[in-house]
């Protein structure tokens, strides 16, 4: 018992040390994007002062429901973003406690769902996806928390360490309705910001 409850407080300190500041030269190189949610000209990113936090703003990524003339189309939207970063060869980052604020005003018999998955290009290590569901009726401008689809693997996520060719963080982002009949539930789901706080630690890279 006492070995276990050792073991146990050990990770739990050693979880807890390995944090450390945002690296003063992290830095946001370049964005793109492709999607039905996200015309040329829609999204930027930047980050916080304190760069804690990464930001993506959008021209308003809406789906919406409850009219005869919206094609189905309207019900669902997605967006990839491509974002290359510079951050040293000593770190390695992760998204934690992601936000979104917007619209939201569905009917009863019409849910919003918003999700995202991250992934790195030719890095193969588990990487979470996050989602968040909000029940109709709801009506007003609103924040709402995603939490991780996959909970049970809290280690997931880091990026990988960094450097001056660090890969692309690239988020796959969806905007959906789900409705009863969509030509008499109306919705509308309009996002403005995605707020990510992001984690960093440098003890399991080498420079
Ligand atoms: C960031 O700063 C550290 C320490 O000054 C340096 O070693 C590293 O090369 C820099 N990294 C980048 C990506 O500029
Ligand atoms: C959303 O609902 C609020 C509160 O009922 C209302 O003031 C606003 O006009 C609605 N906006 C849209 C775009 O439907
Ligand atoms: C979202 O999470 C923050 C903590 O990160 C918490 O303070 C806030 O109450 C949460 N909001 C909702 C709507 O659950
Ligand atoms: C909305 O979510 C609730 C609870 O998960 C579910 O019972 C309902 O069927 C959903 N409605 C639609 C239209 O998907
Ligand atoms: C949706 O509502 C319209 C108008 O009330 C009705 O004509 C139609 O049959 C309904 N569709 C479904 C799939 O229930």
């Amino acid at each position: 018992m006492v070995h276990y409850f050792l073991i146990y407080t050990l990770i739990f300190l050693k979880c807890i040390s390995a944090l450390t500041p945002p690296p003063e030269n992290f830095t946001l190189t370049s964005i793109t994007y492709a999607g039905t949610g996200c015309p040329a000209g829609s999204i930027a990113a930047r980050l916080s002062p304190d760069r804690t936090k990464l930001i993506l703003s959008t021209d308003g990524f809406a789906v919406q429901s409850g009219d005869p003339t919206y094609p189905a189309s309207a019900l669902r939207k997605i967006c990839q973003v491509s974002i290359a970063h510079d951050y040293p060869t000593t770190h390695q980052y992760r998204i934690v406690a992601p936000k979104i604020t917007g619209l939201i005003n569905i009917s009863k018999n019409v849910n919003a769902t918003t999700n995202f998955a991250v992934y790195y290009p030719a890095f193969d290590s588990p990487i979470p996806a996050f989602k968040a569901t909000i029940e109709g009726p709801t009506y007003g401008l609103t924040e709402w928390n995603l939490t991780q689809s996959q909970p049970e693997w809290p280690e997931s996520g880091w990026s990988p360490c960094g450097g001056p060719s660090a890969r692309t963080l690239n988020l796959n982002v969806q905007n959906r309705l789900y409705v009863k009949n969509v030509t008499v539930d109306e919705g509308r789901a309009e996002i403005y910001t995605f707020l990510f706080d992001l984690e960093w630690r440098n003890e399991y890279c080498h420079s």
